[in-house]
């Protein structure tokens, strides 16, 4: 009998190549998602982005912006087909990592209210609210606010 050794989940530096597989996930999971640009701008920003590939197929991806003691979780996506399997948390706990390893105390980030999915991880993950910014996003119609939320690293 032959064992099928199958990869093990992977992550790796987001490169410019990886944004043809970036965006439709993107595109299918937000009302009002990244553009190509945003990504590229992020990367060039040296942020730390992400890609999570399980073998060998894009799963999910993270953009985090470290400094002055401070990160900042920018994007943060698990392919549609493939939510819900604890890979949400996975990338979470390794972008805690990634920010503690940069010498951040705090990590803070920005959901919608309508996200019940993410703030159930985020939840999970011990993140408090501490703030609002009123019509922070573009809606469906008019504006969204944001809840900022932040636990400590
Ligand atoms: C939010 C997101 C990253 C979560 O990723 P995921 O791989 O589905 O999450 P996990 O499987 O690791 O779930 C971890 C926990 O989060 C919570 N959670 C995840 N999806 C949920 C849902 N649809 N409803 C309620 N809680 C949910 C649960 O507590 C879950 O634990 P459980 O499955 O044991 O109950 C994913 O849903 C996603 O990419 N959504 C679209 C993009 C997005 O909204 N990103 C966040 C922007 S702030």
């Amino acid at each position: 009998m032959s064992a099928v050794l199958k990869e093990t989940p992977r992550l790796a530096p987001m490169r410019e190549e990886d944004l043809d597989e970036v965006m439709p996930i993107e595109t299918s999971i937000y009302t009002h998602p990244w553009t190509r640009g945003n990504f590229a701008d992020s990367l060039r920003a040296a942020y730390q982005c992400r890609t999570w590939r399980v073998d060998g197929e894009l799963v999910g991806y993270f953009v985090l912006a470290v400094a002055a003691g401070e990160a900042h979780l920018l994007n943060l996506s698990v392919a549609p087909g493939r939510q819900r399997r604890g890979f949400g948390g996975v990338l979470l706990g390794e972008t805690m990592g990634i920010a503690r390893g940069l010498g951040a105390r705090q990590l803070f980030l920005e959901v919608r209210p309508s996200n019940q999915a993410a703030q159930g991880l985020y939840r999970r993950f011990g993140f408090r609210k501490i703030g609002v910014r009123h019509g922070y996003y573009p809606a469906r119609e008019g504006r969204e606010d944001a809840l900022v939320l932040s636990r400590e690293l």
